[in-house]
Protein backbone atom coordinates (compact mmCIF):
# COMPACT_ATOMS: atom_id res chain seq x y z
CA UNK A 1 0.00 0.00 0.00
CA UNK A 2 1.55 3.59 -0.84
CA UNK A 3 2.10 5.66 2.24
CA UNK A 4 1.79 9.97 1.71
CA UNK A 5 2.57 12.42 4.40
CA UNK A 6 1.15 15.68 4.38
CA UNK A 7 3.70 17.59 5.97
CA UNK A 8 4.43 20.86 7.73
CA UNK A 9 0.43 22.43 7.93
CA UNK A 10 -1.84 23.41 10.07
CA UNK A 11 -4.14 20.34 10.57
CA UNK A 12 -7.83 22.17 11.76
CA UNK A 13 -10.95 20.10 13.32
CA UNK A 14 -14.06 21.26 14.44
CA UNK A 15 -12.51 21.65 18.40
CA UNK A 16 -8.78 22.88 17.49
CA UNK A 17 -5.68 23.13 14.94
CA UNK A 18 -2.81 22.14 15.58
CA UNK A 19 0.88 21.90 13.61
CA UNK A 20 0.90 18.40 12.89
CA UNK A 21 1.85 15.68 9.99
CA UNK A 22 -0.77 13.53 8.50
CA UNK A 23 0.45 9.90 7.75
CA UNK A 24 -2.15 8.24 5.12
CA UNK A 25 -1.52 4.56 4.54
CA UNK A 26 -3.41 3.31 1.71
CA UNK A 27 -6.96 4.52 2.02
CA UNK A 28 -7.07 5.14 5.49
CA UNK A 29 -5.21 8.17 7.85
CA UNK A 30 -2.94 6.50 9.93
CA UNK A 31 -1.40 8.86 11.81
CA UNK A 32 -1.22 12.54 12.94
CA UNK A 33 2.04 13.42 14.67
CA UNK A 34 3.97 15.55 15.67
CA UNK A 35 6.21 17.62 12.72
CA UNK A 36 8.98 16.04 11.53
CA UNK A 37 8.00 12.40 13.37
CA UNK A 38 10.52 9.80 13.38
CA UNK A 39 8.51 6.68 13.93
CA UNK A 40 10.24 3.45 15.23
CA UNK A 41 13.51 5.11 13.70
CA UNK A 42 12.12 5.88 10.10
CA UNK A 43 12.18 9.19 9.08
CA UNK A 44 8.21 9.33 7.63
CA UNK A 45 9.58 12.18 5.24
CA UNK A 46 11.80 10.76 4.17
CA UNK A 47 10.12 7.17 3.45
CA UNK A 48 6.65 7.87 2.37
CA UNK A 49 6.09 7.28 -1.22
CA UNK A 50 4.40 10.69 -1.63
CA UNK A 51 5.15 13.93 0.51
CA UNK A 52 2.63 16.58 -0.08
CA UNK A 53 4.44 20.13 1.50
CA UNK A 54 1.25 22.33 3.28
CA UNK A 55 3.50 24.69 5.58
CA UNK A 56 1.12 27.89 5.87
CA UNK A 57 -1.77 25.89 4.73
CA UNK A 58 -4.70 24.36 6.42
CA UNK A 59 -5.26 20.77 6.28
CA UNK A 60 -8.81 20.09 6.98
CA UNK A 61 -10.97 16.70 6.56
CA UNK A 62 -12.12 16.60 3.04
CA UNK A 63 -16.18 18.92 2.68
CA UNK A 64 -19.28 16.64 3.05
CA UNK A 65 -22.25 18.32 0.87
CA UNK A 66 -25.10 16.43 2.14
CA UNK A 67 -28.13 17.92 -0.23
CA UNK A 68 -27.36 17.62 -3.68
CA UNK A 69 -29.12 16.67 -7.07
CA UNK A 70 -27.70 15.57 -9.38
CA UNK A 71 -29.65 14.32 -12.59
CA UNK A 72 -32.68 15.37 -11.21
CA UNK A 73 -35.87 15.70 -13.17
CA UNK A 74 -37.85 18.98 -12.56
CA UNK A 75 -39.99 21.07 -14.27
CA UNK A 76 -39.89 19.07 -17.83
CA UNK A 77 -36.64 18.75 -17.31
CA UNK A 78 -33.19 17.45 -15.67
CA UNK A 79 -30.73 18.88 -12.91
CA UNK A 80 -27.48 19.66 -15.84
CA UNK A 81 -24.57 18.38 -13.81
CA UNK A 82 -24.77 14.08 -13.93
CA UNK A 83 -23.03 12.30 -11.26
CA UNK A 84 -19.94 12.34 -12.87
CA UNK A 85 -19.46 16.04 -13.86
CA UNK A 86 -21.30 17.07 -10.72
CA UNK A 87 -19.11 14.97 -8.36
CA UNK A 88 -15.96 15.90 -9.95
CA UNK A 89 -16.47 20.00 -9.27
CA UNK A 90 -17.19 18.94 -6.24
CA UNK A 91 -13.65 17.60 -5.54
CA UNK A 92 -12.21 20.55 -7.40
CA UNK A 93 -13.97 22.74 -4.76
CA UNK A 94 -12.45 20.68 -1.95
CA UNK A 95 -15.51 18.49 -1.23
CA UNK A 96 -15.22 15.40 -0.79
CA UNK A 97 -18.43 13.13 -0.01
CA UNK A 98 -21.72 14.43 -1.42
CA UNK A 99 -25.43 13.15 -0.35
CA UNK A 100 -27.45 12.80 -2.99
CA UNK A 101 -31.08 12.55 -3.09
CA UNK A 102 -32.78 9.45 -4.42
CA UNK A 103 -36.48 10.23 -6.11
CA UNK A 104 -39.81 8.28 -5.37
CA UNK A 105 -42.11 9.82 -6.60
CA UNK A 106 -46.11 9.11 -6.24
CA UNK A 107 -47.72 5.99 -7.49
CA UNK A 108 -44.10 4.60 -7.88
CA UNK A 109 -42.21 1.65 -5.69
CA UNK A 110 -39.70 3.87 -3.35
CA UNK A 111 -37.28 0.75 -4.22
CA UNK A 112 -37.35 1.53 -8.46
CA UNK A 113 -36.51 5.27 -7.62
CA UNK A 114 -34.09 3.56 -5.34
CA UNK A 115 -32.24 1.56 -7.96
CA UNK A 116 -32.74 4.38 -10.75
CA UNK A 117 -30.48 6.54 -8.25
CA UNK A 118 -27.96 3.87 -7.90
CA UNK A 119 -27.50 3.17 -11.78
CA UNK A 120 -27.21 6.78 -12.39
CA UNK A 121 -24.43 7.09 -9.89
CA UNK A 122 -22.97 3.71 -9.96
CA UNK A 123 -19.15 4.23 -11.70
CA UNK A 124 -19.86 7.72 -12.54
CA UNK A 125 -18.45 9.09 -9.53
CA UNK A 126 -15.34 11.21 -8.54
CA UNK A 127 -15.61 11.25 -4.52
CA UNK A 128 -17.97 8.80 -2.29
CA UNK A 129 -21.41 9.36 -2.15
CA UNK A 130 -24.57 8.35 0.11
CA UNK A 131 -28.49 9.00 -0.68
CA UNK A 132 -30.98 10.48 1.14
CA UNK A 133 -34.71 9.29 0.37
CA UNK A 134 -37.31 11.03 -1.52
CA UNK A 135 -40.84 10.19 -0.75
CA UNK A 136 -42.97 11.60 -3.02
CA UNK A 137 -46.13 9.49 -1.99
CA UNK A 138 -46.21 8.11 1.42
CA UNK A 139 -48.53 5.45 1.16
CA UNK A 140 -48.85 2.16 2.64
CA UNK A 141 -45.78 0.62 0.02
CA UNK A 142 -43.92 3.47 1.10
CA UNK A 143 -44.38 3.58 4.39
CA UNK A 144 -43.65 -0.30 4.39
CA UNK A 145 -40.37 0.33 3.00
CA UNK A 146 -39.19 2.30 5.16
CA UNK A 147 -37.23 -0.19 7.52
CA UNK A 148 -35.35 -1.30 4.45
CA UNK A 149 -33.68 2.04 4.01
CA UNK A 150 -31.80 1.53 6.86
CA UNK A 151 -30.49 -2.21 5.60
CA UNK A 152 -29.56 0.11 2.19
CA UNK A 153 -27.26 2.46 3.92
CA UNK A 154 -29.70 5.20 4.12
CA UNK A 155 -30.72 6.80 7.32
CA UNK A 156 -32.66 9.75 6.37
CA UNK A 157 -35.37 10.84 4.00
CA UNK A 158 -36.94 13.54 3.00
CA UNK A 159 -40.78 14.87 2.30
CA UNK A 160 -41.98 17.97 1.36
CA UNK A 161 -44.59 20.44 2.44
CA UNK A 162 -44.32 22.09 -0.85
CA UNK A 163 -44.78 21.24 -5.12
CA UNK A 164 -48.26 20.02 -4.47
CA UNK A 165 -49.04 17.33 -7.47
CA UNK A 166 -45.17 16.76 -7.58
CA UNK A 167 -43.46 15.61 -4.15
CA UNK A 168 -45.88 17.10 -1.93
CA UNK A 169 -47.21 15.43 1.49
CA UNK A 170 -50.06 16.67 3.50
CA UNK A 171 -49.96 16.31 7.14
CA UNK A 172 -52.15 13.23 7.46
CA UNK A 173 -49.21 11.89 5.28
CA UNK A 174 -45.92 13.83 6.90
CA UNK A 175 -47.42 12.78 10.77
CA UNK A 176 -47.49 8.84 9.47
CA UNK A 177 -43.94 8.93 7.75
CA UNK A 178 -42.95 10.22 11.24
CA UNK A 179 -44.48 8.04 13.51
CA UNK A 180 -42.60 5.37 11.41
CA UNK A 181 -39.33 7.17 11.31
CA UNK A 182 -39.19 7.70 15.34
CA UNK A 183 -39.90 3.98 15.42
CA UNK A 184 -36.97 3.46 13.32
CA UNK A 185 -34.67 6.08 14.32
CA UNK A 186 -34.28 7.93 10.91
CA UNK A 187 -34.36 11.21 10.16
CA UNK A 188 -36.74 13.21 8.49
CA UNK A 189 -35.62 15.77 6.25
CA UNK A 190 -38.29 18.47 5.62
CA UNK A 191 -38.84 20.83 2.52
CA UNK A 192 -40.75 23.21 5.07
CA UNK A 193 -42.76 25.34 2.40
CA UNK A 194 -46.77 26.35 2.94
CA UNK A 195 -47.58 24.97 -0.87
CA UNK A 196 -50.46 25.14 -1.61
CA UNK A 197 -50.78 28.64 -0.34
CA UNK A 198 -48.08 29.44 -2.32
CA UNK A 199 -49.29 27.91 -5.52
CA UNK A 200 -52.65 30.40 -5.09
CA UNK A 201 -50.46 33.76 -4.82
CA UNK A 202 -48.03 32.93 -7.54
CA UNK A 203 -51.05 32.18 -9.87
CA UNK A 204 -52.43 35.40 -8.25
CA UNK A 205 -49.41 37.32 -9.83
CA UNK A 206 -49.10 35.83 -12.60
CA UNK A 207 -52.97 36.72 -13.91
CA UNK A 208 -51.73 40.07 -12.99
CA UNK A 209 -49.00 39.92 -15.39
CA UNK A 210 -46.02 39.33 -12.59
CA UNK A 211 -44.45 37.19 -14.67
CA UNK A 212 -40.72 37.82 -13.81
CA UNK A 213 -38.17 35.85 -11.87
CA UNK A 214 -38.48 38.17 -8.87
CA UNK A 215 -42.22 37.34 -8.73
CA UNK A 216 -40.96 33.88 -7.59
CA UNK A 217 -39.52 35.60 -4.62
CA UNK A 218 -42.64 37.36 -3.78
CA UNK A 219 -45.09 34.55 -4.30
CA UNK A 220 -42.94 32.12 -1.90
CA UNK A 221 -43.37 34.27 0.64
CA UNK A 222 -41.22 34.45 4.14
CA UNK A 223 -44.71 33.42 6.11
CA UNK A 224 -45.21 30.10 4.52
CA UNK A 225 -41.68 29.19 5.34
CA UNK A 226 -42.27 30.18 9.00
CA UNK A 227 -45.74 28.45 9.08
CA UNK A 228 -44.46 25.39 7.70
CA UNK A 229 -41.54 25.02 9.78
CA UNK A 230 -43.47 25.94 12.61
CA UNK A 231 -45.98 23.09 11.42
CA UNK A 232 -43.21 20.52 10.61
CA UNK A 233 -42.15 21.16 14.30
CA UNK A 234 -45.35 20.44 15.73
CA UNK A 235 -45.38 17.12 13.77
CA UNK A 236 -42.39 15.98 14.99
CA UNK A 237 -43.00 16.63 18.99
CA UNK A 238 -46.34 14.74 18.52
CA UNK A 239 -43.85 12.19 17.12
CA UNK A 240 -40.88 12.24 18.86
CA UNK A 241 -39.43 11.86 15.26
CA UNK A 242 -36.16 13.76 15.09
CA UNK A 243 -36.46 16.36 12.43
CA UNK A 244 -33.44 18.39 9.70
CA UNK A 245 -35.23 21.31 8.08
CA UNK A 246 -33.24 21.90 4.71
CA UNK A 247 -32.40 24.95 3.15
CA UNK A 248 -34.02 27.64 5.83
CA UNK A 249 -33.58 31.08 3.92
CA UNK A 250 -35.78 32.85 6.08
CA UNK A 251 -34.90 34.44 9.59
CA UNK A 252 -38.75 33.70 10.67
CA UNK A 253 -37.87 30.31 10.31
CA UNK A 254 -34.55 30.13 12.18
CA UNK A 255 -36.25 31.51 14.81
CA UNK A 256 -39.10 28.75 14.86
CA UNK A 257 -35.81 26.19 14.86
CA UNK A 258 -34.91 27.89 17.83
CA UNK A 259 -37.23 28.04 19.74
CA UNK A 260 -37.93 24.25 19.19
CA UNK A 261 -34.43 23.58 20.42
CA UNK A 262 -35.01 25.62 23.53
CA UNK A 263 -37.83 23.77 24.58
CA UNK A 264 -35.82 20.63 24.00
CA UNK A 265 -36.34 19.22 21.10
CA UNK A 266 -34.37 16.90 18.49
CA UNK A 267 -34.95 20.24 15.40
CA UNK A 268 -32.40 20.64 12.83
CA UNK A 269 -31.22 23.01 10.29
CA UNK A 270 -28.82 23.39 7.22
CA UNK A 271 -28.72 26.88 5.20
CA UNK A 272 -27.17 26.99 2.06
CA UNK A 273 -24.36 29.75 0.58
CA UNK A 274 -26.71 31.44 -1.91
CA UNK A 275 -29.26 32.49 1.31
CA UNK A 276 -25.73 33.85 3.15
CA UNK A 277 -24.72 36.12 0.48
CA UNK A 278 -28.01 36.82 -2.47
CA UNK A 279 -30.98 38.29 -1.90
CA UNK A 280 -34.30 38.98 -3.75
CA UNK A 281 -33.80 42.53 -4.66
CA UNK A 282 -29.96 42.33 -5.99
CA UNK A 283 -30.49 38.43 -7.84
CA UNK A 284 -33.79 37.91 -8.55
CA UNK A 285 -34.77 41.28 -9.28
CA UNK A 286 -31.37 41.96 -11.47
CA UNK A 287 -32.00 42.50 -15.58
CA UNK A 288 -28.97 42.01 -17.84
CA UNK A 289 -28.16 43.34 -21.38
CA UNK A 290 -28.40 39.45 -22.20
CA UNK A 291 -31.60 38.02 -20.48
CA UNK A 292 -33.75 41.48 -19.69
CA UNK A 293 -35.66 41.32 -16.85
CA UNK A 294 -35.04 37.31 -17.08
CA UNK A 295 -31.89 37.50 -15.42
CA UNK A 296 -33.21 36.54 -12.14
CA UNK A 297 -33.98 33.41 -13.50
CA UNK A 298 -30.09 31.96 -12.87
CA UNK A 299 -30.87 32.36 -9.03
CA UNK A 300 -34.65 30.90 -8.94
CA UNK A 301 -34.21 28.21 -6.26
CA UNK A 302 -36.94 27.29 -3.34
CA UNK A 303 -36.85 27.80 -0.99
CA UNK A 304 -36.44 31.09 -2.49
CA UNK A 305 -33.53 34.57 -1.98
CA UNK A 306 -34.98 36.59 0.73
CA UNK A 307 -34.78 40.58 1.12
CA UNK A 308 -31.51 42.08 1.74
CA UNK A 309 -33.71 45.27 3.70
CA UNK A 310 -35.71 42.82 6.12
CA UNK A 311 -32.00 41.20 6.90
CA UNK A 312 -32.62 37.25 6.55
CA UNK A 313 -28.83 37.17 4.97
CA UNK A 314 -27.25 38.66 8.79
CA UNK A 315 -29.51 36.47 10.38
CA UNK A 316 -28.30 33.19 8.81
CA UNK A 317 -24.56 34.11 9.42
CA UNK A 318 -25.52 34.91 13.36
CA UNK A 319 -27.42 31.48 13.30
CA UNK A 320 -24.35 29.91 11.88
CA UNK A 321 -22.51 31.30 15.03
CA UNK A 322 -24.63 30.85 17.45
CA UNK A 323 -25.73 26.99 16.46
CA UNK A 324 -29.36 27.75 15.87
CA UNK A 325 -28.41 26.30 12.41
CA UNK A 326 -25.81 23.26 12.34
CA UNK A 327 -24.66 22.89 8.73
CA UNK A 328 -24.21 24.20 5.81
CA UNK A 329 -25.22 22.02 2.16
CA UNK A 330 -25.55 23.74 -1.17
CA UNK A 331 -28.99 22.19 -2.41
CA UNK A 332 -26.74 22.27 -5.80
CA UNK A 333 -29.44 21.65 -8.34
CA UNK A 334 -27.97 23.49 -11.78
CA UNK A 335 -29.75 24.62 -14.74
CA UNK A 336 -28.25 26.45 -17.71
CA UNK A 337 -30.35 29.17 -19.22
CA UNK A 338 -30.43 28.41 -22.60
CA UNK A 339 -33.19 25.87 -22.94
CA UNK A 340 -33.68 25.14 -19.24
CA UNK A 341 -34.20 27.98 -17.06
CA UNK A 342 -35.69 29.53 -20.32
CA UNK A 343 -38.91 27.51 -20.14
CA UNK A 344 -39.71 30.04 -17.73
CA UNK A 345 -39.54 33.61 -19.74
CA UNK A 346 -43.07 35.01 -19.68
CA UNK A 347 -44.27 32.80 -16.90
CA UNK A 348 -41.75 32.27 -13.32
CA UNK A 349 -43.87 29.30 -12.58
CA UNK A 350 -42.01 27.51 -15.20
CA UNK A 351 -38.38 28.08 -14.63
CA UNK A 352 -36.88 25.22 -13.42
CA UNK A 353 -35.54 25.59 -9.72
CA UNK A 354 -32.31 25.76 -8.21
CA UNK A 355 -28.67 26.95 -7.94
CA UNK A 356 -25.67 24.90 -8.55
CA UNK A 357 -22.98 25.66 -5.76
CA UNK A 358 -21.16 22.22 -5.39
CA UNK A 359 -18.09 23.53 -6.53
CA UNK A 360 -17.82 26.71 -4.19
CA UNK A 361 -19.17 25.64 -0.74
CA UNK A 362 -15.88 25.43 1.20
CA UNK A 363 -14.34 28.78 -0.55
CA UNK A 364 -17.50 30.45 -0.17
CA UNK A 365 -18.04 29.75 3.72
CA UNK A 366 -13.87 30.49 4.40
CA UNK A 367 -15.02 33.88 3.63
CA UNK A 368 -16.83 33.98 6.79
CA UNK A 369 -13.83 32.61 8.22
CA UNK A 370 -11.89 35.63 6.71
CA UNK A 371 -14.50 38.56 7.65
CA UNK A 372 -14.17 37.15 11.50
CA UNK A 373 -17.85 35.60 11.28
CA UNK A 374 -16.53 31.98 12.07
CA UNK A 375 -13.91 30.54 13.30
CA UNK A 376 -11.26 28.15 11.42
CA UNK A 377 -12.96 24.98 13.66
CA UNK A 378 -16.64 26.41 12.78
CA UNK A 379 -15.65 26.34 9.22
CA UNK A 380 -14.80 22.54 9.36
CA UNK A 381 -17.74 21.74 11.47
CA UNK A 382 -20.55 23.21 9.42
CA UNK A 383 -18.76 21.35 6.14
CA UNK A 384 -17.68 18.50 7.33
CA UNK A 385 -17.56 17.13 10.64
CA UNK A 386 -21.43 17.98 11.22
CA UNK A 387 -22.73 16.60 7.90
CA UNK A 388 -20.61 13.56 9.08
CA UNK A 389 -21.91 13.22 12.47
CA UNK A 390 -26.17 14.64 11.44
CA UNK A 391 -25.90 11.91 8.28
CA UNK A 392 -24.38 9.10 10.13
CA UNK A 393 -20.42 8.78 8.59
CA UNK A 394 -19.08 10.19 11.10
CA UNK A 395 -15.40 8.35 12.06
CA UNK A 396 -15.02 7.03 8.96
CA UNK A 397 -15.95 11.17 6.77
CA UNK A 398 -15.61 14.74 8.79
CA UNK A 399 -12.33 14.00 10.76
CA UNK A 400 -8.65 13.93 10.72
CA UNK A 401 -8.05 10.70 13.00
CA UNK A 402 -6.55 7.31 12.41
CA UNK A 403 -8.61 5.08 11.15
CA UNK A 404 -11.05 7.76 8.93
CA UNK A 405 -11.02 7.57 5.49
CA UNK A 406 -8.38 9.64 3.71
CA UNK A 407 -10.37 12.58 2.96
CA UNK A 408 -7.81 15.59 3.24
CA UNK A 409 -8.00 19.07 1.78
CA UNK A 410 -4.84 21.29 1.74
CA UNK A 411 -6.23 24.81 1.37
CA UNK A 412 -3.94 27.85 0.92
CA UNK A 413 -5.30 30.74 2.90
CA UNK A 414 -2.76 33.11 0.72
CA UNK A 415 -4.51 31.56 -2.06
CA UNK A 416 -7.12 33.33 -4.31
CA UNK A 417 -9.81 32.65 -6.46
CA UNK A 418 -12.04 34.22 -8.92
CA UNK A 419 -15.47 32.21 -9.67
CA UNK A 420 -16.64 32.32 -13.37
CA UNK A 421 -18.20 30.48 -15.76
CA UNK A 422 -15.37 30.27 -17.84
CA UNK A 423 -13.63 28.36 -15.58
CA UNK A 424 -15.66 26.45 -13.10
CA UNK A 425 -16.22 22.73 -13.82
CA UNK A 426 -20.08 21.95 -13.10
CA UNK A 427 -21.73 21.61 -16.10
CA UNK A 428 -23.69 24.80 -16.15
CA UNK A 429 -24.06 28.09 -18.74
CA UNK A 430 -23.85 30.75 -16.48
CA UNK A 431 -22.74 31.14 -12.65
CA UNK A 432 -24.86 32.13 -9.75
CA UNK A 433 -20.93 33.29 -8.17
CA UNK A 434 -19.77 35.41 -11.36
CA UNK A 435 -17.03 37.71 -10.62
CA UNK A 436 -16.64 36.32 -6.40
CA UNK A 437 -13.66 37.21 -5.23
CA UNK A 438 -12.18 34.28 -2.74
CA UNK A 439 -9.80 34.63 -0.56
CA UNK A 440 -7.93 31.48 -0.05
CA UNK A 441 -7.58 28.02 -2.82
CA UNK A 442 -8.53 24.52 -2.80
CA UNK A 443 -4.75 23.41 -3.14
CA UNK A 444 -4.59 19.54 -2.94
CA UNK A 445 -7.91 17.14 -2.76
CA UNK A 446 -6.95 13.36 -1.81
CA UNK A 447 -9.83 11.46 -1.55
CA UNK A 448 -9.63 7.87 0.46
CA UNK A 449 -6.01 8.55 0.42
CA UNK A 450 -5.54 9.16 -3.49
CA UNK A 451 -4.60 12.69 -4.67
CA UNK A 452 -7.49 13.57 -7.05
CA UNK A 453 -6.67 17.22 -7.35
CA UNK A 454 -3.38 19.21 -6.92
CA UNK A 455 -1.66 22.20 -8.83
CA UNK A 456 -4.64 22.89 -10.92
CA UNK A 457 -4.81 19.59 -12.55
CA UNK A 458 -7.58 17.32 -12.17
CA UNK A 459 -6.04 13.27 -11.33
CA UNK A 460 -8.98 11.00 -10.68
CA UNK A 461 -10.88 9.35 -11.90
CA UNK A 462 -14.61 8.56 -13.13
CA UNK A 463 -15.54 5.86 -10.89
CA UNK A 464 -13.32 6.69 -8.12
CA UNK A 465 -15.73 7.29 -6.16
CA UNK A 466 -17.86 4.34 -3.87
CA UNK A 467 -21.25 4.68 -2.33
CA UNK A 468 -21.25 5.15 1.55
CA UNK A 469 -23.96 2.95 3.22
CA UNK A 470 -24.81 5.43 6.14
CA UNK A 471 -25.65 4.61 9.74
CA UNK A 472 -27.95 6.10 12.22
CA UNK A 473 -27.14 9.62 12.88
CA UNK A 474 -24.81 10.30 15.40
CA UNK A 475 -25.67 13.96 16.56
CA UNK A 476 -28.97 12.51 18.55
CA UNK A 477 -28.78 11.14 21.75
O1 LIG B 1 -34.80 24.97 -5.81
C1 LIG B 1 -34.48 23.88 -5.34
N1 LIG B 1 -34.20 23.81 -4.07
N2 LIG B 1 -34.41 22.79 -6.12
C2 LIG B 1 -34.12 21.49 -5.69
C3 LIG B 1 -35.27 20.77 -5.08
C4 LIG B 1 -35.43 21.04 -3.61
O2 LIG B 1 -36.51 21.43 -3.20
O3 LIG B 1 -34.49 20.86 -2.84
ZN1 LIG C 1 -36.39 21.21 -1.08
ZN1 LIG D 1 -32.80 20.21 -2.58
ZN1 LIG E 1 -3.09 27.82 -4.20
Amino acid sequence: MATTLIKGGTVVSATGQTSADVLIDGEKIVGVLAPGSVLLGTDLAASADTVIDATGKYVIPGGIDAHTHFELPFGGTEASDSFESGTRAAAWGGTTTVVDFAVQVAGTPVPDGLAAWHEKAAGNCAIDYGFHQIIGGVDEASLAFMPKLLDEGISSYKMFMAYPGVFYSDDGQILRAMQKAAELGLLTMMHAENGPAIDVLAAQLAEAGKTTPYYHGIARAWQMEEEATHRAIMLSHLTNAPLYVVHVSAKQAVEQLAWARDRGQNVFGETCPQYLYLSLEEQLGATSKEWGDFEGAKWVCSTPLRSREEGHQDHMWQALRTNDLQMVSTDHCPFCMKGQKELGKGDFRKIPNGIGSVEHRMDLMYQGVVTGQLTLERWVELTSTTPARMFGMYGQKGVIAPGADGDVVVYDPQGHTTISAETHHMNMDHSAWEGYEIDGHVDTVLSRGKVIVDGGQYLGSKGDGRFLKRGLSQYLV
